[in-house]
């Protein structure tokens, strides 16, 4: 030990003299390492929880591989129904006791176990991986959410519209933002919407703002009461509302990334390009993004 010591300040000092006598640049002989970078989907989970973090919304996750109970039929899809095989589901292989396991087709099983396991009132965001069996120009096996579920005796649809005009607001930095809501259906909500935002195009390129044309941005709606009671809470005392949306398009809209499928490639080129800075964390006082 004392010779390894005694050789390695021979190099230290070793190096001194010569950084004093060759003029050798510090800032490339003390720091030679390139700076890594953030990804735009890690960068873009960071940006909404920054967003819904100051309304009361903690992170909450679950596992990837998920029961069949709580990716559908908790939230009320009846068995069989054909939305089972609408999303197009990776399931893995039949249990002993027929019970099978399958990767969660959205985040929403999140929305189950948090509810099976807390008291109300329940605020979480539930950002993660989610998978489907499609692989085309805008859909790969692998994509990510963020679910949110706000969970009260008194939680309405104004508070729902209210949450989501103010976070696409603040994520997409428009301060006149037209927001739309379309009726729409999941099973695991009632009534159920789509939340569209304006924009504009011109000569092939999109703009996120007032303009002439509507761009769908997330799925929306108040609770099903038969999910609440799947979940052990009285659907007479308790009510609230969820959102899911997709991270890569999220990213896509406002970082201008053209091709779904380069987020999943790992070139060290697109990363560059369209990475973050990783000391650079989002907050809503000191910027989302730079
Ligand atoms: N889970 C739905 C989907 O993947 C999105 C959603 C979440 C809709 C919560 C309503 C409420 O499409």
């Amino acid at each position: 030990v004392a010779v390894e010591a005694r050789k390695s300040d021979l190099e230290g000092a070793d190096l001194a003299s010569r950084l004093a006598t060759e003029k050798i640049d510090v800032s490339l002989t003390v720091r030679p390492e390139q700076s890594g970078s953030l990804h735009p989907i890690s960068q873009t989970i960071e940006e909404v929880v920054a967003i819904f973090g100051p309304m009361g919304f903690e992170v909450a996750e679950g596992p990837d591989i998920e029961f069949d109970a709580n990716n559908f039929t908790k939230l009320n899809f009846p068995p069989d129904h054909p939305a089972r095989e609408m999303h197009d589901t990776f399931f893995l292989p039949v249990q002993e006791d027929g019970s099978r396991h399958l990767l969660r087709t959205h985040t929403s099983p999140v929305q189950v176990r948090v509810m099976e396991s807390t008291k109300p009132p329940i605020r979480i965001l539930a950002p993660g991986r989610t998978y489907r069996c499609d692989y085309d120009l805008t859909h790969t096996p692998m994509f990510h959410q963020v679910e949110g579920l706000a969970i009260d005796t008194e939680t309405h649809m104004g508070h729902l519209k209210g949450c989501l005009i103010e976070f696409v607001k603040a994520y997409f930095e428009v301060e006149e933002l037209p927001v739309r809501f379309r009726p729409s259906f999941f099973p695991f909500t009632e009534p159920s919407a789509e939340m569209d935002i304006g924009c504009s195009w011109s000569d092939g390129e999109l703009k996120i703002g007032a303009g002439g044309d509507w761009m769908e941005i997330l799925g929306c709606g108040m609770v099903h009461p038969n999910v609440l009671k799947a979940c052990g809470l009285d659907p007479d005392v308790y009510q609230g509302f969820a959102f899911g949306m997709g991270v890569e398009r999220l990213a896509m809209l406002k970082y201008g990334i053209p091709d779904l499928r380069r987020f999943f490639d790992a070139d060290l080129r697109w990363l560059k390009h369209y990475g973050f800075s990783a000391l650079d964390l989002p907050s809503l006082s000191g910027g989302l993004s730079r």
